[in-house]
C-alpha cells in the first residue's frame, strides 16, 4: 500500500492511473476501522483498478467539540487492516492540506430539506461540514467511484446531492450495512461501549426486524411506540428520534399509505456514546 500525506503528490500518481485508463475507487473514513470499512475497500477491489482510502478525522462536522476530543485514533491497526485488505493507497492527511485556508473551512451548502430532519436537526452544521470535507476529497482523489455505508443512511442521500451539486462524474455506490453477530451495526463509536451494552444494543436491530414484518397502514405509529419503549428499557437512555420516513426524501411519516417506501431511522445514547441505525422497510 502507498501513504500520501500531501495532496500534490496523490493527485499526480491518480492522474498517472486515469491517464492509463484506470478505474480509481475512493473509500473515505475517519480511521478506527472496522470490518465495515473493509467491506467497503473489498467492494472497491472488485469494481475498480486502483482502490485509496483515506482516513481524517473532519473537524468541521463534530457539532459537538467533545465527540470530537473522543473520537477514537487507531491509526497503526488502521494501517494493518487496510494491508491485510490490499488496499491500494492510504491517503492520511493533515488539517493544513485539507483546509489550506480559511475560505476552504467556511463554504456554505445549499442542501435543502435533508438537512432541516433527523441528524440535520440534532446535529446543526454536521452536514455542512461532511460536504466541505467529501467535496475537498473528491477534488484530490477524482475517483470513479465513491464508497459509502448505508449506515449513514441520511449521509448518503446528502453526499449523493453533492456529486450532483458539483456536476461531477463520480458513481455514488451504497453497501449495506456490516452488523455484528447479534444484529448491532459497526460503528467506530461501539468501541466506547461496555461488552454488557454491546449486547443488550442489539434491540434496535430486533425492533427494526419486528417492526419490518409486523407493518401495515394501520399500525405503523404504534409499532415505532412500541420501538422506542424497547429501546428505553434495555439501556438506552435517550433517544434523539426514531421515525418512520419516505426512503427517497426522508420526510418524516407519522401516517403511512401502506405504499411509500420505508425507511426507519434511529439515534439514541447509551453510557453516553450515540449510535445511529437504520432499515430500509419494503
Ligand atoms: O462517514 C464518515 O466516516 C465521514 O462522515 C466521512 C464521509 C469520511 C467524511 O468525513
Amino acid at each position: 500500500m502507498i501513504l500520501f500525506k500531501l495532496a500534490s503528490q496523490l493527485q499526480q500518481f491518480i492522474q498517472q492511473q486515469r491517464a492509463q485508463s484506470k478505474i480509481v475507487g475512493f473509500v473515505p473514513t475517519m480511521g478506527a476501522l472496522h470490518q465495515g470499512h473493509i467491506s467497503l475497500i473489498n467492494k472497491s477491489k472488485t469494481q475498480c483498478d486502483v482502490t485509496v482510502c483515506s482516513i481524517f478525522v473532519n473537524p468541521t462536522q463534530f457539532n459537538d467539540a467533545k465527540d470530537f476530543e473522543k473520537y477514537p485514533v487507531t491509526i497503526e491497526q488502521d494501517i494493518y487492516m487496510l494491508e491485510m485488505a490490499k488496499c491500494d493507497v492510504l491517503f492520511l492527511p493533515s488539517v493544513e492540506e485539507i483546509y489550506p485556508n480559511e475560505i476552504a473551512k467556511n463554504k456554505q451548502y445549499d442542501l435543502g430539506f435533508i438537512e432541516t430532519v433527523f441528524e440535520g436537526a440534532y446535529r446543526p452544521g454536521h452536514f455542512n461540514g461532511v460536504c466541505m470535507v467529501v467535496e475537498r476529497l473528491l477534488h484530490i482523489v477524482n475517483p470513479n467511484q465513491l464508497f459509502l455505508g448505508q449506515k449513514d443512511y441520511q449521509q448518503c442521500i446528502v453526499i449523493k446531492r453533492l456529486v450532483e451539486l458539483m456536476k461531477a462524474e463520480i458513481e455514488v455506490v451504497i453497501c449495506p450495512t456490516s452488523r455484528e453477530e447479534n444484529g448491532l451495526a459497526m460503528s467506530s463509536r461501539n468501541k466506547r461501549l461496555s461488552d454488557e451494552m454491546k449486547d443488550r444494543a442489539k434491540i434496535i436491530y430486533q425492533s427494526f426486524n419486528k417492526i419490518k414484518k409486523d407493518i401495515a397502514a394501520n399500525n405503523a405509529a404504534e409499532l415505532v411506540i412500541t420501538a422506542k419503549e424497547s429501546l428505553l428499557q434495555n439501556g438506552f437512555d435517550k433517544i434523539d428520534y426514531l421515525s418512520l420516513a419516505n426512503a427517497k426524501t426522508l420526510a418524516p411519516i407519522a401516517l403511512w399509505d401502506g405504499n411509500t417506501q420505508l425507511v426507519i431511522l434511529v439515534a439514541a445514547f447509551t453510557e453516553g456514546v450515540r449510535l445511529i441505525d437504520n432499515m430500509v422497510l419494503n
